[in-house]
């Protein structure tokens, strides 16, 4: 049994003990979780991509199988309900047979009208979880995604099961392989486009199944945070590439990203060696106990030295980040809790009471928790020039840069480099790295 496999049971024993003992306290006998369903084009007869609801698929691996739903009971084993039409327009998904279905009693539909009769009884007693509030009403289901539970359970995600770590860790294996053939795509000329079908085609996966549209970003297109465009053209120079793009695996995401210069050597190549090196020794301050915050405002001094250091502006480290030119340069978080979802819940989160802290006045960063031993995070520092916001800059500011320098660098864009880590009771355990990427 593989890994992933051998730790589903367990996983289950905890997500039953954590649901019994929020259920317990919120007075509920127990929450309807739906799959969900896809939601239908505007005047049109097709559908957009269905994405199943991440509190279903954190129960059972299944990501494919709208209409689905479970019925988590407190002290009972878990009831998916499985729906499988007779259908000869699509393909009918088979009933499950893995090892994981001894972990939940497996009820199986053909008609949507039989879903009432496959309510609890108690069904006041119920909360339901999904996106759908008039297709629980029609179940009768009325207490809808009640904010107390939602914060609970929320919460309670931020510390991932071994199952969900090791579903990580093959999403991060996976990803490497695609990252591996899209850097060997850039090297060979190939376009934006064409270098997306190499990652999608080595990882395995659709466009629709990786977990967020891929950033395949060519010269100063990865200046573009979320540049998603994907030119079928080959430049007429290569310069720079930054790819920022995962997989999936029973619906628990990788995100990683790494920037490559095409020539080995100069201000480019350069960059992406210090900015790697900046980003390994963040993540060797990780442990529990450390705030997220504090190694994103780290990370503005680091970006600070790195002005200096090639030349792109000059002033004190202070200077250079009360003046927001650390900002202008870097301009996002230094990353953010992943599991089910690429941007997982409960980033700001301090209690299961669902008390966040925000970040400070002017600091953009998606966390703001005190690492615990089983979080999973992402830390992707970076650095681009970004015209918009470099002339947005006040004129004292701007007197600090180096215009030659900048330039010199822009016709690259920019680099990122990101990692996916499991927080350990004294350090990490690097899920990306360790695949040799
Ligand atoms: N790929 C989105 C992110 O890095 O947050
Ligand atoms: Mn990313
Ligand atoms: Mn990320």
């Amino acid at each position: 049994m593989d890994a992933i496999a051998q730790h589903y049971p367990q996983h289950i024993a905890t997500l039953r003990q954590r649901s019994d003992a929020l259920l317990a306290e919120h007075n509920l006998a127990g929450m309807v979780i739906d799959a969900g369903y896809p939601a239908a084009i505007f005047l049109d007869d097709m559908e957009y991509p269905f994405k199943a609801n991440p509190h279903f698929k954190q129960w059972v691996p299944l990501t494919d199988n709208p209409h689905c739903m479970l019925v988590i009971r407190q002290g009972a084993k878990p009831q998916l309900l499985f729906y499988r039409p007779v259908d000869f327009w699509h393909k009918v998904a088979p009933l499950p047979t893995e090892s994981w279905v001894e972990q939940v009693e497996l009820i199986e539909f053909a008609r949507l009208e039989q879903l009432l009769e496959l309510m609890p009884q108690d069904k006041q007693q119920f909360a339901y979880i999904g996106a759908h509030a008039d297709h629980a009403a029609s179940l009768g289901l009325t207490l809808v995604n009640p904010k107390p539970l939602m914060d609970g359970i929320h919460f309670s995600r931020s510390i991932k099961t071994q199952y969900e770590i090791e579903c990580m860790r093959e999403a991060n294996r996976i990803a490497v392989i695609g990252h591996q053939a899209a850097r060997d795509a850039f090297m060979a000329g190939a376009s934006e486009f064409a270098i997306q079908q190499a990652y999608l085609s080595a990882v395995g996966q659709g466009e629709n199944q990786v977990p967020y549209g891929s950033i395949i970003a060519l010269n100063q297109n990865s200046a573009i945070l979320h540049y998603t465009k994907l030119e079928q053209t080959v430049p007429a120079q290569r310069l720079s590439f930054l790819i920022d793009a995962g997989a999936q695996v029973n619906g628990y995401a990788s995100d990683i990203t790494r920037s490559y210069a095409y020539e080995s050597t100069g201000l480019y190549a350069e960059l992406v060696a210090a900015m790697d090196a900046h980003q390994q020794q963040i993540l060797a301050m990780i442990k529990p106990g450390v705030a997220y915050l504090d190694l994103h405002l780290d990370m503005h001094r680091r970006v600070a030295q790195m002005l200096n250091q090639f030349e792109l502006a000059s002033g004190s480290e202070q200077q250079l980040i009360d003046l927001g030119i650390t900002k202008a340069f870097y301009p996002h978080g230094l990353g953010h809790p992943i599991g089910l979802q690429v941007h997982d819940v409960a980033g700001f989160m301090q209690s299961a009471d669902g008390t966040e802290q925000m970040p400070p006045e002017g600091v953009t960063v998606r966390c703001t928790r005190i690492i615990e031993a089983g979080m999973v995070l992402t830390i992707e520092p970076g650095l681009y020039v970004i015209d918009s916001l470099l002339n947005d800059l006040s004129d004292e500011a701007k007197a600090l840069l180096n215009p030659v320098r900048i330039d010199e660098l822009r016709p690259y864009g920019g680099v990122r480099i990101e990692d996916d880590v499991v927080v350990l009771a004294d350090g990490i355990d690097n899920l990306t790295r360790q695949f040799g990427l």
